[in-house]
């Protein structure tokens, strides 16, 4: 008997700039992620604020999915997904952000993704806002920094969520909104690009405007989630957040508050907006002691308490530790903390834990009771074609059936999960590095850091174990499968 709900939603999620290539196909604007260059875990991205000639930008064709969607959302049915999580690019809506009218040609383009969804019984599930935006609102305005943002993203939201009533439940409206709370956000998250340094990883950080910028996100948050629920009621409206579980490194009660802090920085301030509809008391301390002064405007409280979202959605990796001993904390690990010692990492240093994901979602359902769903998961690791031309990814299979098993027991604790979607079900552009190699999907796609590869796409043997899982209701995860995909 199955653990999982009778209607479970199972899927799989990406990312506009991630899939669809075709930036500049009728009327697209620039975004934040086409002046990212393509990198590696050891050379980081760079920005580059004028386009390069030479130079390779991952996002520019990434896997060719505008002219694939048919092919691949047709895999996605063959898997049994009933749910497909995937962005839409601003860009193509309303190329700099500013017209009053938007793109027809780009809304064609979703009207038949989501139609193709659709006719397969796959119910879309659409991120707003994935870690792009127009760039031309980088330039003028240095992106979230400025308030008029929140009317422009308004405007976009309002004619998605006209356009697809009816046809479309679940939306999201920032992904990751909570990686602004670092400076690894600035221009992915809120399109604020200060200067100075051209590296992704190690941007120019002013926490002021950061902050500032997020402020204003969590109120076109709000304001969209009200809108949306006054144009179809029926609309499901949720918040995406990168989850950051972090242990004490040591018993010692220095660690353990330094894990408390840690965890309310980066995972409950957001939630707690954005559900509870307030900013925690927690902030105050921490914006008095980073000189952080946010402009709010008198209305801005209520905004954010009419606001808030019907199903809170995460994303989980991978798990980190906390401590205050500088020479543990000069390891490093993967987006600040410590490494683990009882945990093993992937090729990229992310440090596999599934219990982590099991701990993760009874600490979120036990401090808001809402619905959870966990919208992005996976394993970024290098696949071999066989001779045969088989992908035997049976680490994958591993990492996702352990991630599986600790949301059943998270269901047995009593956790409300309506759905899972992990993340690139087809293969596609790494956010971080801007790789193919680092690959997560079901599906293989022909394509690789050198610009080579005809776009062809080949089932994994995950794809095949994935089907399963999705037949069973999550009852057979075994690994026990002999038909792969070869020539
Ligand atoms: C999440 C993002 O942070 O992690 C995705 O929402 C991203 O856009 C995913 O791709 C995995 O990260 P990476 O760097 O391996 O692509």
């Amino acid at each position: 008997m199955s653990i999982f709900p009778k209607n479970f939603l199972w899927g799989g999620a990406t990312a506009a700039n991630q899939i669809e290539g075709a930036w500049q196909e009728k009327g697209k604007g620039i975004s934040t992620a086409d002046i990212c260059t393509g990198g590696s875990h050891k050379q980081s991205r760079r920005i580059t604020t004028i386009l390069e000639e030479q130079t390779f930008y991952p996002s520019h064709d990434a896997i060719n999915h505008y002219y694939h969607y048919k092919e691949d959302i047709a895999l996605f049915a063959e898997m049994g997904f009933n749910v497909y999580r995937f962005s839409i690019a601003w860009t193509r809506i309303f190329p700099t952000g500013e017209e009053l009218e938007p793109n027809e040609a780009g809304l064609k383009f979703y009207d038949k993704v989501i139609d193709e969804c659709l006719s397969h019984g796959i119910e879309p599930l659409i991120t707003i806002s994935h870690f792009e935006m127009p760039f031309h609102l980088t330039q003028k305005y240095n992106g979230w920094v400025d308030r008029r943002l929140i009317e422009l993203f308004v405007r976009y939201a309002e004619v998605l969520f006209k356009r697809y009533a009816g046809k479309v439940k679940y939306w999201l409206t920032f992904n990751e909104i909570n990686c602004a709370t670092m400076a690894q956000g600035n221009l992915q998250g809120t399109g604020i690009f200060n200067g100075e340094s051209n590296d992704f990883m190690k941007q120019a950080d002013d926490p002021q405007l950061r902050f500032q910028a997020l402020h204003h996100q969590f109120l076109a948050s709000a304001l969209a989630v009200n809108l949306g629920h006054s144009i179809d009621p029926d609309y499901k409206i949720g918040c995406m957040l990168a989850n950051f579980t972090s242990y004490p490194l040591t018993p010692s009660p220095e660690d353990v508050l330094e894990n408390q802090r840690a965890m309310r920085m980066s995972n409950h301030f957001c939630g707690d907006i954005q559900v509870r509809g307030e900013y925690p008391s927690f902030s105050k301390r921490y914006f008095d002691e980073h000189n952080i002064r946010i402009d709010k405007q008198s209305q801005d409280d209520e905004i954010l308490k009419e606001g808030t979202v019907d199903y809170y959605s995460f994303s989980y990796y991978t798990s980190f530790c906390q401590t205050t001993d500088p020479k543990e904390l000069a390891a490093g690990n993967v987006f600040g903390g410590a490494p683990n010692p009882y945990l093993k990492a992937n090729d990229w240093g992310w440090q596999i834990d599934p219990s982590g994901l099991r701990f993760a979602l009874n600490e979120i359902y036990d401090r808001y009771r809402i619905p959870l769903m966990v919208v992005e998961n996976g394993l970024g690791a290098k696949d071999i074609v066989e001779a045969d031309g088989s992908i035997n990814d049976d680490y994958r299979i591993d990492y996702l059936k352990q991630h599986i098993e600790a949301m059943s027991e998270a269901i047995l604790d009593g956790v409300d999960l309506i759905g899972y979607t992990p993340w690139g079900c087809i293969d596609l552009v790494s956010l971080s590095t801007g790789e193919m190699a680092k690959r997560y999907g079901f599906i293989y796609v022909d394509r690789h850091d050198d610009g080579t590869g005809d776009f062809s796409r080949k089932r994994k043997k995950s794809f095949y174990w994935y089907k399963k899982v999705i037949e069973t209701n999550g009852s057979d995860l075994s690994n026990t499968i002999e038909e792969v995909e070869s020539k």
